[in-house]
């Protein structure tokens, strides 16, 4: 029997196969509590067929594609479900692009894309999973993608 630990949504997104542990940084990515009137509800660490993941459901809301790009430098087997009137309408897996531009902020403080007149932060994607960036400026690579994120 399937165990249902939280009830479906009727209207949202479901943002599943998230790496365990990373829930909280893609509600940072998605400016929850923030910015939000949605409710959501966020699992930890639950059994998948796959191992352990963390889950999160937004209700009545849709993710725009920047905000698919970060949750691929954090979760790069996360699904995103798109749900209307309790069913499964879309399905897809997030994949990073094979550049980053204005995602991320470079950890070099040296680096041109953080001058007092910054030009946007660029990044060459050497690895979708694990995320891998290098910055097309100085080639610095951030030792935790997650940490950078704008
Ligand atoms: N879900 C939900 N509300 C719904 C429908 C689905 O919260 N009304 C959630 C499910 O609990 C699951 C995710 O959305 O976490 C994807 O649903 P579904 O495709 O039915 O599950 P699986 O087949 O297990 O997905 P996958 O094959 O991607 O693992
Ligand atoms: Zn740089």
């Amino acid at each position: 029997m399937k165990e249902l630990k939280v009830t479906p949504i009727k209207n949202g997104t479901v943002i599943d196969h998230i790496t365990p542990g990373h829930a909280l940084k893609v509600l940072h990515v998605l400016k929850i509590p923030e910015s939000t009137v949605s409710v959501v509800s966020i699992l930890m660490n639950v059994n998948g067929k796959k191992g352990k993941k963390d889950i999160v459901k937004v209700e009545n809301r849709e993710l725009d594609p920047k905000e698919v790009n970060k949750i691929a430098l954090l979760a790069p087997k996360a699904t995103i479900n798109i749900i209307r009137d309790y069913e499964v309408v879309k399905k897809y897996s997030v994949q990073l692009p094979t550049e980053v531009i204005g995602l991320i902020k470079c950890s070099n403080p040296t680096c041109i894309s953080n001058a007092r007149e910054p030009v946007e932060s660029r990044f060459h994607v050497i690895s979708r999973d694990p995320p891998r960036i290098r910055c097309y400026y100085c080639e610095r690579e951030p030792d935790d993608i997650t940490v950078g994120i704008i």
